[in-house]
C-alpha cells in the first residue's frame, strides 16, 4: 500500500501537472493499493483527472471531524462517504501537534469511519521520546484508541516518527521493521478481531531510499508527504515497490 498525503499543498494547475507526470511514469500492475489523500477541497477536481485507465488509483481524506453539524470548517466522515473516499489518515502527528488531538477525539473520529472505509491511523514518536528510548511505551499509548474495536480487515497503521516527517531523517531499516512488529503485535492483542494490519513507514521516504525500507519484512508500503507531491517520483515510489514485491 502507497499513500500519498498531499498536507495543505496544491492548486488545479498542480493536479494537471501531477495526473500527467503520473500517468507518464507509473507502471501499471495488479500491485498495491495506492491512493492519493489530496485536501478535501479539491477531491472532486482529483478524481475529475486521474484517467479512468487508472482504476487502482484510490482518493482518501487527510482526516475527519469528529462529527457534522455545527462545526466551522470541518468535514465530517458522512462526506467523505458520500464522496467515495476509499481511505481516512487519522490521528496524523500535524493533526495533534497544531489542532491539539487527544486520544479521545481520535477514537471518536476512528468510531465514525471503522468498517465503512479504510482507517490509516498514524502513530510516532517525538525526537525526545526516541533518545528516551520511550518509542515503544509511546506507541502502545497511541494504539489504546482501537483496543476492543472491530475492523474486519479496514485497520491500516502509519508509523511516523514525527522527528522524521519533513527533516531528510530516518531510523535504520532495521529499526523500522523491529517496530513494525511490535505494532502488529500490539494491535493482534488489542482488537476485537486480533486484526494482524499493514504497517506503514512515513517520514521522509523518497525515490532513493523507498528501496531500503520497502525490502524489510514487515513493512507493507508507505504514507508519502513531501515526495508524493511530485507525480514522477510518487510513480517511480510505487515502480519499486512493485519490483521488490513482483520478486
Ligand atoms: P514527509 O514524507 O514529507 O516526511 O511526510 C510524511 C508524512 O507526514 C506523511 O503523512
Amino acid at each position: 500500500m502507497i499513500i500519498a498525503n498531499w498536507k495543505c499543498n496544491g492548486s488545479k494547475s498542480m493536479i494537471s501537472e501531477w495526473v500527467s507526470d503520473f500517468s507518464v511514469n507509473y507502471i501499471e500492475t495488479n500491485g498495491p493499493f495506492i491512493g492519493i489523500a489530496p485536501p478535501s477541497i479539491y477531491i472532486e477536481n482529483v478524481l475529475a483527472n486521474i484517467p479512468t485507465k487508472l482504476t487502482g488509483v484510490n482518493i482518501g481524506s487527510q482526516d475527519i471531524d469528529t462529527s457534522s453539524g455545527a462545526r466551522t470548517g470541518a468535514v465530517s466522515s458522512e462526506m467523505i462517504l458520500d464522496y467515495g473516499c476509499k481511505f481516512s489518515i487519522i490521528g496524523h502527528s500535524e493533526r495533534r501537534q497544531f489542532y491539539n488531538e487527544r486520544n479521545d477525539d481520535i477514537r471518536r473520529k476512528i468510531l465514525n469511519i471503522a468498517n465503512k472505509t479504510l482507517t490509516i491511523l498514524c502513530v510516532g514518536e517525538t525526537e525526545e521520546e526516541n533518545k528516551n528510548d520511550l518509542t515503544k511505551d509511546v506507541l502502545k499509548k497511541q494504539l489504546e484508541v482501537i483496543e476492543e474495536i472491530d475492523f474486519n480487515d479496514s485497520l491500516v497503521i502509519a508509523y511516523e516518527p514525527v522527528w522524521a516527517i519533513g527533516t531528510g531523517n530516518t531510523p535504520t531499516p532495521d529499526n523500522i521493521n523491529e517496530i513494525h512488529k511490535f505494532i502488529k503485535d500490539v494491535v493482534q492483542s488489542t482488537t476485537r478481531n486480533s486484526e494482524i494490519p499493514l504497517v506503514l513507514y512515513g517520514g521522509s521516504v523518497n525515490e532513493d531510499n523507498a528501496e531500503n525500507f520497502f525490502k524489510e519484512e514487515f513493512v507493507d508500503g508507505a504514507l508519502i508527504g513531501g515526495a508524493s507531491l511530485n507525480g514522477r517520483q510518487f510513480a517511480n515510489i510505487i515502480n519499486i515497490y512493485n519490483g521488490i514485491n513482483s520478486k
